[in-house]
């Protein structure tokens, strides 16, 4: 193993509690030989055993007794290198790391289809729900049409207890790091950037393309405000961190992580907290929910352990790289255009903060209406009168989001706006 942290003590713990189970699975152990770590002096749950411990990860990935490096280090360049080198050296190699497989999967696994060793990584996306499989596996005689997910257990958690609790943005987030579903570096989960690694990994499974993380529009929770929240509400909706990827209708790729309103009653309404889901909709299948656990150690380990499982199989029956890492060989992965956000068509939920002065809405629909953009429902909220700032949310008929964009770069120039207004999707 390399690294030992909340999902490493996590495998760990599992591989001590199921060993029976697996055994019986299997017909043979599963044993951890070595686990490279920064620190071996720091204190660790009893679980972890200090005799493993060493601080040369090279040694791990070299070492003559190890068939399976199993990597829970986290990073890219550091974990890269020697993922390569496991590889390079014949080993089989399970990964958690999302930011890997979206960065550098393409040369990690055409490198493992080279030498003929497995390469997997269950745990990358959704934590403990079995999504690679399903993509990889299960609908291996189907096409995706679109899916849509939460796939940030942090940023689901923080907007959930925001609109459940009404606790602040900074609280919630330490709650979710207490909790061990944030990264190291939480701005990777507010910004969207971990759900972004998570959506480029689903899409190039699911249509067998490349998909680099630069290709995804994406967009943190950072600019939610309670007050979103309270509107989303009275219109009949609630705001969740959704990751989208669907074919358009002239073949390119929709891809797009971002907070949006979703309808209270629908299915991705009802993931709260820091479960994860991905909704997906298959040509011949039709929708099928997948939902569960995102984050945390026993989840995330039981997902690690289950490519274990796998590689040991394949091990016994001599069949590595069977079925390919991302259900088609590296040769046969195509290129496919992704559409410009700002082609992109949806209803938007848009909040105004404005000086309370005679005409401004007129000015504000005005221009919406110069750029094409209906508006659908209105709210004015606060006292009013007297030049008062008020907050004045709009939803909008479909629009094109860069008609949308251009026409609020103008609106933001009017002088009773008084500051940047609010814009966020309505995912239908
Ligand atoms: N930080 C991630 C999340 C952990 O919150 O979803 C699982 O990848």
């Amino acid at each position: 193993m390399l690294g030992c942290g909340v999902v490493g003590t996590g495998i760990l713990e599992l591989l001590k509690k199921n060993a029976q189970t697996i055994e019986a699975r299997l017909g043979v152990p599963i044993d951890v030989t070595r686990i490279a770590v920064k620190d071996a002096s720091r204190a660790r749950e009893s679980v972890v055993p200090g005799s493993l411990l060493t601080t040369d990860p090279r040694g791990v990935v070299d070492a003559e007794d190890v068939d399976v490096v199993v990597e829970v280090m986290g990073g890219v360049d550091a974990a890269g290198e020697l993922l390569m080198a496991a590889l390079e050296n014949g080993k089989h190699v399970v990964t958690a790391n999302k930011a890997l497989i979206a960065e550098r999967g393409d040369s990690l696994i055409a490198l493992a289809e080279e030498r003929g060793v497995d390469l997997y990584f269950e745990a990358a996306v959704a934590g403990g729900i079995p999504i690679i499989r399903v993509l990889r596996e299960a609908l291996a005689s189907d096409r995706v049409v679109a899916l849509r997910g939460i796939v940030n257990g942090t940023s689901n958690y923080i907007l959930s207890r925001m609109y459940r609790e009404g606790l602040g943005f900074a609280e919630a987030l330490k709650g979710a790091q207490e909790a061990g579903y944030a990264e190291a570096d939480p701005t990777l989960d507010v910004s969207g950037g971990d759900a972004c690694h998570k959506l480029a990994i689903l899409a190039t499974l699911a249509w067998g393309v490349r998909v680099r993380p630069d290709q995804i529009a994406t967009e943190g929770i950072d600019q939610i405000d309670a007050v979103d929240m309270m509107f989303a509400e009275r219109f009949g909706y609630v705001i969740k961190p959704l990751a989208v990827a669907r074919e358009t209708e002239s073949g390119d790729l929709d891809l797009r992580v971002h907070p949006a309103l979703v309808e209270k009653g629908s299915v991705l309404a009802s993931i709260t907290g820091a479960l994860n889901a991905v909704y997906l909709e298959g040509a011949m299948l039709g929708p099928c929910l997948l939902s569960g656990p995102g984050a945390g150690a026993l989840p995330t380990a039981m997902s690690v352990v289950s490519d274990i499982v796998d590689v040991a199989r394949n091990t016994i029956a001599k069949a590595h790289a069977r079925v390919p890492s991302r259900s088609v060989l590296s040769a046969q992965m195509r290129v496919r255009d992704v559409q410009d956000i700002g082609a992109n068509r949806c209803r938007f939920y848009l909040r105004f903060s404005v000086h309370d002065q005679p005409g401004v809405l007129a000015r504000i629909a005005g221009v919406l209406g110069a750029f094409d953009v209906s508006i659908e429902q209105m709210v004015q909220e606060g006292r009013g009168g007297d030049d008062e700032v008020v907050t004045v949310v709009m939803l909008t008929h479909d629009a094109r989001e860069k008609d949308l964009k251009d026409a609020l770069r103008e609106i933001d120039r009017l002088s009773p706006i008084a500051s940047p207004t609010v814009a966020v999707r309505i995912e239908s």
